[in-house]
């Protein structure tokens, strides 16, 4: 071992140092030169071979590479540390839009419903709510409905199982809205331009048909109303709702709270009433409607030779279904609680 051989790998160590470029590479590094069977353990072992003089200068050296190894180490390791940190920040990138929670929308039966209220609403018709569980009187009774009704029968409606009121009789989950008839006439705030819209319930299931449901209820009462009333503004709901291309048409029919009664139809939007394979004759049939029996006045407080009325009560789900363009094959997905479904509308 003389000095220019120690200078020489003096240099060459240095440049050994400049190629740690990981933390296991400088691990390795440090093993080589500073463990205990390492570069600078075999130099200084081999200082005990040499004279005196040479021993002083090569111990100088071998310091001096020792201290040169030991400050390259650090640096390697400080300068990766660095770039470390350097990296992650490159990863964030400030202009990327970030992840945003998913948030929900309204049920498609709640969008159906504000449709219709603002459909009504220029028309001066005001949304209320009357109870969704009512006594079999304000359900049927004051509705003209006899006792012997088949609506009233146990596989038609839903009855509350709760004591019966000797003058209101059993409580039922309401069969429709028209209980609001009577509640609101009761109020006796006349003239009435009502919307009751509530839920109701029926031993029914089936494609078309769910056991709960909603429907909206119109109800005007107020002295001269007539049937050309009640004709103009079922066409102003169907022209606003469905389009302006459709019409609607009066089919006599019979419920005992309206006289005279009437089924709603609109014109087939396929086949603009021509007739097709969706509406066969032209028509799609929207639902119920009629003069308020005298009757019905009578039990609403409304004397009838000073009033008249008109009313209609239509489901929500039926109605919206038949927009074109909803698809809805089966009324049952409305609360089948599918997303792949709801998240459609
Ligand atoms: N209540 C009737 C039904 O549920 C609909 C209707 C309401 C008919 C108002 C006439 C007047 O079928």
């Amino acid at each position: 071992m003389d000095l220019s051989s120690l200078s020489l790998a003096k240099n060459e160590i240095k440049e050994e140092l400049k190629t740690a470029d990981s933390l296991a590479a400088i691990e390795n590094l440090r093993v080589k030169f500073l463990g205990k069977n390492g570069v600078l353990k075999r130099l200084t072992a081999e200082l005990a071979s040499l004279s005196v003089e040479d021993k002083k200068q090569v111990g100088l050296v071998i310091n001096e590479i020792k201290q040169e190894v030991e400050t390259g180490l650090a640096l390697a390791t400080e300068q990766l540390s660095t770039q470390h940190k350097a990296d992650s920040l490159e990863d964030f990138v400030k202009t990327l839009p970030g992840k945003k929670p998913e948030i929900g929308h309204l049920h498609v039966t709640t969008q159906a419903i504000r449709e219709i209220v603002e459909v009504f609403k220029p028309l001066g018709f005001t949304r209320v709510r009357h109870p969704e569980i009512d006594w079999e009187y304000y359900a049927f009774e004051a509705l003209n409905i006899p006792a012997t009704h088949p609506a009233r029968d146990e596989w038609e409606t839903f009855f509350i199982d709760a004591p019966v009121d000797p003058k209101m009789s059993r409580q039922v989950i309401t069969p429709h809205t028209s209980n609001g008839q009577i509640r609101e006439m009761l109020k006796g705030d006349l003239p009435i331009r009502m919307l009751n819209i509530s839920r109701c319930g029926r031993r029914q299931s089936d494609i078309s048909h769910n056991p709960t449901f909603f429907q909206f209820e119109g109800l005007v009462v107020d002295k001269g109303i007539n049937i050309s009333h009640l004709k103009g503004v079922l066409n102003y709901f169907a022209k606003n709702f469905y389009g302006p291309d459709r019409q609607i048409r009066l089919r006599p029919y019979d419920f005992r709270f309206t006289e005279p009664s009437f089924e709603i139809d609109i014109s087939c939007g396929i086949c603009g009433g021509v007739g097709c394979k969706l509406c066969k004759g032209g028509w799609l049939e929207l639902g119920g409607a009629g003069m308020v029996h005298p009757n019905v006045l009578i039990a609403g407080g409304v004397d009838p030779t000073q009033y008249s009325g008109f009313a209609f009560g239509w489901g929500v789900e039926r109605v919206y279904m038949m927009k074109s363009g909803t698809r809805i094959d089966d009324i049952r997905h409305l609360l089948g609680n599918d997303l792949k479904f709801l998240e459609q509308f």
